[in-house]
């Protein structure tokens, strides 16, 4: 197994494993018209993919935005400029090789470029998606409450808003 950066010539995999984590997990809620597109993140700072035996089987991207409500409440939380924040977003690890750490380190490896880059690592999560909300309070991330945030005219979501945790002192 190989975790590393992602390159152009991953995408289509990337969009089907997307494709049945929609279908699976309503993750994302509903398929944007232009899935490469959503998995791409045009504005990701860096992003990673997971990989076994030539197939990808994990995905994770850093960006600079999330939503503007999402981006408030954890600058407020956390005393930091908007612009000192770095999302982590686009966490996704095949159904068939779940709960053997891949979420995890793709989770870590983000946080890790996030914290070299000079930004708090957060991130926003639906909160009926159960299954990663288990693994950020299993990582130490904090909630820092819930946020509804809008795309586009019809898509409304209930979030939490996570922070990545804090290094200890030292
Ligand atoms: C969330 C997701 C990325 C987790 O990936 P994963 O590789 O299975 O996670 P890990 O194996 O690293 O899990 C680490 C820990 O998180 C917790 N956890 C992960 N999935 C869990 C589940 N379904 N139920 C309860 N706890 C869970 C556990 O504490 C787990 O440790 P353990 O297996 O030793 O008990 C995966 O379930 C997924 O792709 N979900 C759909 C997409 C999604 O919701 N993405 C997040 C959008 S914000």
């Amino acid at each position: 197994m190989l975790t590393r950066e992602r390159v152009d010539a991953d995408l289509d995999a990337c969009v089907r494993l997307a494709r049945m984590t929609h279908e699976l997990d309503r993750y994302p809620m509903s398929l944007p018209d232009d899935l490469r597109r959503f998995i791409e993140v045009p504005d990701a700072l860096a992003a990673w993919v997971t990989e076994l035996d030539g197939e990808i089987i994990g995905h994770v991207a850093l960006r600079s935005h999330s939503s503007a409500a999402v981006l408030a409440r954890a600058s407020e939380a956390l005393k930091v400029p908007p612009d000192r924040l770095g999302v982590i977003a686009r966490l996704l690890v095949s159904s068939q090789h779940r709960r053997h750490g891949i979420g995890r380190s793709l989770l870590e490896l983000a946080c890790g470029d996030a914290r070299a880059r000079g930004l708090w690592p957060i991130l926003d999560v639906v909160t009926y998606q159960h299954a990663a909300i288990a693994l950020y309070d299993k990582c130490g991330w904090v909630r820092a409450g819930q946020v509804t945030s809008r795309f586009g005219d019809d898509v409304v979501l209930e979030e939490f808003v996570y922070l990545g945790p804090r290094l200890p002192a030292g």
